[in-house]
């Protein structure tokens, strides 16, 4: 249930509380994590990420909000070149000691997928699964703008976009719907559902290749950079 708050940024920003907040989630629910998701996750989808992004001829891929590392463990053993960046320390650690246990060459890196400075074209593909639902409308935004120059041109995005928001927890809203948790256990996460129209007009500068919508109600979407 929405709680009201009238004392809400119209636009969240980084530099305020409840950005912070939402930063301390991450890592307080990273924390007590001591071994990695290393069990690899059963989506309809899966097979079809690599299949895609060798049809797109990619090579190199960067992870966004990769956790512990199973998309990029996943895509490395297939020979994939990887960067995985996550905002959570642990999250990060975890990932590396999996990719070491393996032999694997991950570069995992601990950053904020809102403030990332890589250089102009050095990704053939961006892969964010589960991801952009931390974001609110404003910030998912710029971060699709900034993927933009990292991409090579030709390179391809992909997304899983969850359908959430309708389940039980207490939160008040932001202007642009997004969900601020109030409740113990999700207590500062943010948490934004994306509409199809949303998501055409966030990815307006790109060629939508395919989105569909899965069983689950999460929506794939399949963009290249022009
Ligand atoms: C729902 S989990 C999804 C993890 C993984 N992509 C998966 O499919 O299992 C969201 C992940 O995003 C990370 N995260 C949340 N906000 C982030 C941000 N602004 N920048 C980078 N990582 C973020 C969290 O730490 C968490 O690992």
């Amino acid at each position: 249930m929405p709680s009201e708050n009238s004392n809400l940024p119209s636009e969240l920003t980084k530099d305020t509380d409840i950005y912070r907040e939402n930063v301390d989630f991450w890592d307080k629910a990273w924390s007590p994590v001591k071994t990695a998701y290393t069990q690899m996750p059963d989506l309809p989808y899966l097979e079809s990420i690599p299949a895609n992004l060798k049809k797109h001829g990619c090579q190199t891929v960067l992870d966004l909000g990769c956790g512990s590392g199973w998309l990029s463990i996943y895509l490395a053993r297939l020979g994939f070149s990887v960067t995985g960046i996550d905002i959570a320390h642990q999250a990060i650690h975890l990932a590396r000691s999996w990719a070491k246990d393996e032999h694997l060459k991950i570069t995992f890196e601990t950053g904020d997928i809102t403030d990332m400075s890589y250089v102009e074209d050095t990704f053939d593909a961006v892969v964010a699964n589960s991801i952009f639902e931390h974001l609110t409308y404003h910030l998912a935004e710029q971060t699709i703008k900034e993927l933009y120059s990292f991409v090579r041109p030709g390179g391809v995005f992909f997304g899983c976009f969850d359908l959430v928001g309708t389940g039980p927890g207490e939160f008040f809203e932001l202007a642009d719907k997004t969900h601020v948790y109030t409740d113990k256990g999700r207590k500062g996460m943010l948490l934004r559902c994306f509409s199809d129209e949303e998501l055409k007009a966030l990815f307006a500068n790109w060629e939508i290749i395919s989105l569909k919508t899965i069983e689950t109600g999460s929506r794939l979407l399949w963009a290249r950079r022009i």
